[in-house]
């Protein structure tokens, strides 16, 4: 990894540690799938993969991803519904749950995560996350209602209690144009 790593790939890296081969995970904004073919990667064949997204070509996309690079069926569960709604589909416990917050690049941009709903997952996020597991949020503050979700995210996890969770910031500060910034929340407890 380069000294400086993107906020991305840095989120690769921690993601990596906190799972296990057999896991259950979830993709809360699924956009393309290429979050979710990364951890069902990852979680290999005994894992399950749940996936979240308002947008019907997003299910579409992202399934066809996981069929062409041959991940059976039964490792994924890709749901055409906000991730505001993850606790009436997922029953286990989680150990990563990965938001790419923003926009899909070469989609309808009018389409994004708001703080509202982020929020509402961010809360049931930690009651699904096991002891050990991991959330990961890559906030974008540089499009046009992107800032306030970004600045709502960064208030909300800077408050958790520090008994039960341990919360890190990474992002660039010389880059240009409110960079994307990574926020990682452990549970530790
Ligand atoms: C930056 S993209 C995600 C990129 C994706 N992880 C990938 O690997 O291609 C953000 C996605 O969040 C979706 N989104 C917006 N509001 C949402 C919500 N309430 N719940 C779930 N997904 C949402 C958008 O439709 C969009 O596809």
């Amino acid at each position: 990894m380069p000294a400086f790593p993107k906020p991305i790939h840095l989120s690769h890296h921690f993601i990596r540690e906190a799972l296990n081969a057999g896991d259950t995970v979830i993709d809360a904004t699924l956009g393309n799938g290429h979050d979710a073919l990364f951890l069902a990667k990852l979680v290999g064949e005994r894992g399950v993969v749940f996936g979240f997204d308002v947008q019907k070509s997003a299910i579409q996309s992202s399934s066809e991803l996981m069929q062409s690079s041959e991940i059976s069926h039964d490792r994924y569960h890709f749901l055409h519904a906000g991730h505001e709604e993850m606790n009436g589909h997922v029953v286990d416990e989680v150990s990563v749950i990965m938001f790419n917050l923003g926009y899909l690049p070469n989609a309808d941009k009018s389409v994004i995560t708001t703080e509202d709903t982020t929020l509402l997952a961010l809360e049931q996020s930690l009651g699904l996350l096991k002891v050990g597991g991991l959330v990961s949020i890559m906030c974008y503050p540089g499009h046009d209602g992107g800032d306030r979700e970004a600045d709502a995210v960064r208030k909300w996890c800077s408050e958790l209690a520090r008994e039960n969770y341990r919360v890190a910031e990474y992002g660039l500060l010389n880059a240009p144009n409110n960079p994307p910034f990574l926020v990682l929340i452990e549970k530790t407890k």
